[in-house]
């Protein structure tokens, strides 16, 4: 049976891996491209040698030309520079904003029906620039953020309450930078909300180190920013995505009126399928979240203004 064909542009640590992890899942063929000569071609080769040793048929293939990506079902985005220690994600706006829009304008011209997802930082900014760029429909173009706060969270409510890690289901919403939004009431531990379980000065320290676990990983690697969870992530979205799951994922998506809020994209609970987003039904939120959606919203689209996108 033919499986579906995505590409991964950036061919770094989170489009490497990303694309190793969709190979060993058998999720899709995989194009891995690069401006980098030779890295994506390298590192395809380096992944097929494994296929023997992982038992995976799936094909990756290297490229630094968008005609290999024809016709693609998903694009993943993550091209474009990581942090470096004491940088923030904003940091990365005008050099990652000329990548995106390059990749985007190529990425899209060769694969016009596919849904797009942007992993590339400052994450919410660069997916409005996306869907901007694209001139598609917002339901088709995403961004990984909430995701991966959301498992941020859950692993270290896993570590302050001893509970398995699957038995949590944390939620992140927001932007994904400083001002996300992690949500306790709606985290729960084996079914019962976070707000219950540990003591307000316990839960705290848990968001704390939440919202500043991606510069933790930077503050140690010094030469670049996470990826292994980036990728296991973004690959969860693929999953949902083509195998039109119907999952309820937060995901980076365009707001339209949900919580107040319009014309900016944002992580909250989106349901993703084969089209894309097919709906972001809205969750219960106590006022102080609303208020820091609400200020996570406007750091955005100070951020959008500052880019000066136009359609
Ligand atoms: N087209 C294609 N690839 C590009 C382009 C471009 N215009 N510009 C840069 N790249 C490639 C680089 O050559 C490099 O191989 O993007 C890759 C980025 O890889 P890394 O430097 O390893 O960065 P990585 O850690 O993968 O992060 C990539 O994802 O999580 C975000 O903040 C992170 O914005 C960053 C992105």
């Amino acid at each position: 049976m033919a499986l579906p064909k995505v590409t991964v542009v950036g061919a770094g640590q989170v489009g490497a891996t990303t694309a190793f992890l969709m190979a060993t899942k058998q999720l899709a063929d995989v194009v891995l491209v690069d401006v980098a000569e030779g890295i994506p071609q390298g590192k395809a080769l380096d992944m097929m040698h494994a296929r023997s040793v992982e038992r995976f048929s799936s094909t990756v293939t290297g490229s630094n030309d968008y005609a290999a990506t024809a016709d693609s079902d998903v694009v993943v985005v993550t091209a474009g520079l990581p942090r470096k220690p004491g940088m923030t994600r904003d940091d990365l706006l005008a050099a990652n904003g000329s990548i995106v829009r390059s990749v985007i304008a190529q990425a899209a011209e060769a694969s016009p029906n596919a849904v797009f997802v942007c992993v590339t930082n400052p994450l919410d900014v660069m997916t409005y620039l996306a869907w901007k760029v694209s001139g598609l429909p917002s339901r088709r173009v995403l961004g990984m953020g909430g995701v991966l706060d959301s498992a941020r969270f859950a692993y270290f409510i896993a570590l302050a309450t001893g509970a398995p890690i699957t038995d949590i289901d944390a939620l992140v919403i927001g932007a994904h930078g400083d001002g996300m939004v992690p949500v306790p009431s709606l985290s729960m531990v084996a079914g019962r909300p976070l707000t219950d379980v540990l003591p307000a000065d316990e839960v705290t320290e848990v968001v704390r180190r939440t919202v500043y676990g991606g510069a933790e990983v930077v503050a140690f690697l010094k030469t670049g920013s996470a990826f292994f969870a980036p990728a296991a992530s973004v690959t969860s979205m693929v999953e949902a995505v083509l195998h039109d799951t119907g999952a309820v994922l937060p995901s980076c998506v365009l707001l339209e009126g949900q919580y107040g809020l319009s014309d900016v994209y944002l992580s909250v609970p989106a349901v993703l399928g084969r089209q894309g987003v097919s709906g972001v039904p809205e969750v219960a939120l106590g006022a102080d979240d609303l208020e820091a959606l609400r200020a996570s919203a406007a750091g955005v689209a100070e951020s959008v203004a500052a880019l000066s996108i136009e359609a």
